[in-house]
C-alpha cells in the first residue's frame, strides 16, 4: 500500500527529534512503508547482532515480531529499552512450544532414559522461556542461516538433538545439509501422551523434532514447485528452509531471507526465479531487480503475507516513535532477569558458533 504522506512526514519528524537515541530494526518481512524507516534491515540472526551493537541507542524499535524483540532485549544492556510497535505481532510458530509443554517433554525424555544424551537446539523463532530452557540444558539457539553449524556443534556435545519448535528447519537441515535419513528423525507431538512416541523410538532417534511449523511457509507444496517449473521453463526455485521437506527437496536453492537476497543480487541478468518465502520480501525483491532484467515471481499465488509481521504498519510505527519522542515509553518488551540469564547463555552459544 502506498504510504500516507502525512504519516511519512510524522515518522520522519519523530525520528529526527529522537536522533541517536533511537535505532530502528526492520526484519525483511516487514511492509515497505515500515522498511523505509529502518536503520538496518536483516534476517533474525543479523538483527540480533545489530541490536547488541548499538549500546548508545536508548530505544530499540523492533519492526518484526515478539520473539525478535525479546531476543533484542536479552542481548542489549539494561539501560536499553526495546519497543515493539504492536504488541499483537506474535509468531504462530513460536506459540507452538510453551514452557509447560517443553518441561513435560523433558520429563518424557528423562523417563525414556535419553535426556542425558540430548542437546536442545532451539530456533530463534521461540519465546524467551524456550530459549531459557535451552540454555539451562546445555543447548544453543540457531537461526535459518546457522542451523547447520548449530547442529554440528550440538552433535559434538551429545548423541541426540531435541530441535524446537520448527520441525521443518530441523528436518531439512539434518537430511538435506547433513546427510541424515528421514528415519533418523522422529516428531514429538506435545498434544499426545509421551509426545506420541515410544521409549524405543526415542532411543533410536538422532533428531527429536518438535511438532511446530510456520503457517506461512507450510503452505508451499510440491505442486507449487511443479506448477512453476511448467509455467516458467528454466526457472530457479529458491525457498526458505521453513518450507516442508518435499518442497525443499524439490527446490534448486534453500536459504534464509538474507541468503535469498544475496542469491538474487548475484544472479545473472535474464535469469528467472520463483521464491518460496513471505510475500512482502518477494514483492520488494521483484520490484528491485526488475530493472536488472531478473524475473522474480512468488512460488505460489495462494500463499500470502505473514499476518503477524504485517501488524506492524506505518500508523503503529508513527505512534511508537511519537510517543518515545514525547518521553512516553510504550510497548516495552522486557524479559525477566532469571529467564534472561539462561536465554542469554543459549544465545551467546549461538553467537560464538564458528
Ligand atoms: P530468517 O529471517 O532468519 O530467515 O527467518 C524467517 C522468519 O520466518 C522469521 O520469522
Ligand atoms: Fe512466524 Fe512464519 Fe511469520 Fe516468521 S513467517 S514470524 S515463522 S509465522
Amino acid at each position: 500500500s502506498p504510504s500516507d504522506p502525512d504519516l511519512v512526514e510524522r515518522a520522519r519528524a519523530a525520528k529526527e527529534k529522537l536522533g541517536d537515541k533511537v535505532f530502528v530494526l526492520g526484519h525483511h518481512y516487514q511492509r515497505d512503508e515500515v522498511i523505509q524507516f529502518a536503520d538496518v534491515t536483516g534476517d533474525s540472526f543479523k538483527l540480533a547482532r545489530d541490536a547488541a551493537a548499538r549500546p548508545q541507542a536508548e530505544y530499540i524499535v523492533f519492526c518484526g515480531v515478539h520473539f525478535m524483540a525479546e531476543s533484542a532485549d536479552i542481548l542489549t544492556g539494561d539501560d536499553q529499552k526495546v519497543v515493539l510497535p504492536d504488541l499483537a505481532a506474535g509468531c504462530s510458530m513460536a506459540d507452538m512450544a510453551t514452557a509447560e509443554q517443553v518441561a513435560e517433554c523433558w520429563d518424557v525424555l528423562t523417563e525414556a532414559g535419553v535426556a542425558e544424551q540430548v542437546v536442545p537446539v532451539s530456533y530463534m523463532n521461540s519465546s524467551a522461556d524456550i530459549k531459557a530452557f535451552t540454555g539451562k540444558h546445555g543447548g544453543t539457539i540457531c537461526t535459518s542461516s546457522n542451523a547447520r553449524r548449530a547442529l554440528d556443534w550440538a552433535f559434538e556435545q551429545g548423541e541426540k538433538v531435541l530441535f524446537l519448535p520448527d520441525q521443518h528447519l530441523g528436518r531439512n537441515t539434518a537430511v538435506r545439509d547433513m546427510g541424515m535419513s528421514l528415519e533418523d528423525c522422529v516428531v514429538y507431538n506435545p498434544h499426545k501422551p509421551n509426545g506420541g512416541l515410544t521409549a524405543d523410538e526415542l532411543r533410536a532417534a538422532k533428531m527429536i523434532l518438535w511438532r511446530g511449523h510456520c503457517s506461512v511457509h507450510g503452505r508451499f507444496s510440491l505442486d507449487s514447485v511443479n506448477d512453476v517449473r511448467e509455467r516458467i521453463p528454466g526457472v530457479n526455485v529458491l525457498v526458505h528452509p521453513e518450507c516442508r521437506h518435499e518442497v525443499v527437496a524439490a527446490a534448486d536453492y534453500v536459504g534464509s531471507t538474507e541468503y535469498i537476497i544475496k542469491a538474487l543480487e548475484a544472479a545473472p541478468a535474464g535469469s528467472k526465479w520463483a521464491i518460496g518465502t513471505e510475500l512482502n520480501l518477494v514483492r520488494r525483491l521483484a520490484n528491485r531487480f526488475a530493472a536488472e532484467d531478473k524475473e522474480i515471481v512468488f512460488l505460489d499465488k495462494t500463499v500470502c503475507f505473514c499476518s503477524t509481521m504485517n501488524r506492524i504498519d506505518l500508523p503503529h510505527l508513527v505512534w511508537a516513535l511519537e510517543s518515545l519522542a514525547e518521553g512516553n515509553l510504550v510497548n516495552r518488551i522486557e524479559v525477566d532477569k532469571e529467564t534472561e540469564a539462561f536465554a542469554k547463555l543459549a544465545l551467546e552459544r549461538m553467537l560464538a558458533l564458528p
